[in-house]
């Protein structure tokens, strides 16, 4: 896999899965646009720089149109172009249904789903002038399968699957690539907030017996942004230790 002279973008990159994605399509070539919506972006978008290859820190909330514009914009006129999105930035607000208010589902929705919509709208301009571009969204194995508490998350997660299938027929004469990632359960600051019995109860779920690293997600993301996964699009790929499919 050699990503030298693409331009990548991604969102909410400041840690965890997205800090690993960065670090990954740097260390294969990219030049790297970390996102996220607060200062943490700086540390990643240092560390990508010491090790050579080029990259920036650009502060946005991607359920912004305004800040969306923003991002895609700083990206062009800094590096001439935008080759790879990663639709990475989520978050939770878990409750069950009952207790759910309408804050905790507006936010989900605009933070998980919304965003992709805008962010894949703003660089797919970009894309279809150079005829070559890769969109690849960070879902969850819940929106596929569904899990108690989490309405808000599973159906905009599901939102990402059914938005990844349509772009990618949409766009695909412009040779644009659009996949989804699925991960299971991945052991970031996400999934440390669960106590130590549901831990054990998920464990149980897994059929390798253990939750992933972000390091698992970003090697698939880095494939699916290469030139050798150029026949792919409308996928998802599930990265879930076997949990969706057992
Ligand atoms: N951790 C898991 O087990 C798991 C499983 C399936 C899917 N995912 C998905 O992977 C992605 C990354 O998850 P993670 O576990 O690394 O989460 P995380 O909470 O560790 O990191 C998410 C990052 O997104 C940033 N962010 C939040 N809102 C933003 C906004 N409006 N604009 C820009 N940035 C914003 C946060 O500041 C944070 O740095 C999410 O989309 C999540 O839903 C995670």
């Amino acid at each position: 896999m050699d990503l030298s002279n693409r331009v990548a973008i991604v969102t909410g990159s400041g840690r965890g899965i997205g800090r690993a994605i960065a670090l990954k399509l740097a260390e294969v070539g990219a030049t790297v646009v970390v996102n996220d919506i607060n200062e943490v972006a700086q540390g990643v978008a240092e560390e990508i720089r010491a090790t050579g290859r080029q990259s920036l820190a650009a502060l946005a909330n991607v359920s912004s149109s305004e800040d969306v514009s923003k991002l895609v914009e700083i990206t062009v006129s800094t590096y001439g172009k935008i080759d790879i999105l990663v639709n990475n930035a989520g978050i939770t607000r878990d409750k069950l249904l009952i207790r759910m208010s309408d804050e905790d589902w507006d936010e989900v929705i605009n933070i998980n789903l919304k965003s992709v919509f805008l962010c894949t709208r703003a660089a797919v301009r970009y894309m279809t002038k150079q005829r070559w571009g890769r969109i690849i969204s960070i879902a969850s194995i819940v929106g596929l399968i569904g899990n108690p508490g989490q309405a808000n998350y599973a159906s905009a997660k599901a939102g990402v699957i059914g938005f990844t299938r349509t772009i990618a027929k949409e766009v695909a004469s412009r040779g644009i690539t659009v996949n989804a990632i699925a991960p299971g359960f991945i052991d970031t600051e996400m999934t440390q907030r669960l106590g130590e019995s549901q831990r054990q109860e998920l464990l149980k779920r897994i059929p390798l017996g253990y939750l992933g690293s972000p390091g698992d997600v970003a090697e698939a993301v880095a494939f699916l942004a290469s030139e050798e996964a150029r026949y792919i699009t409308g996928q998802v790929i599930n990265v879930d230790g076997g949990m969706a499919g057992a």
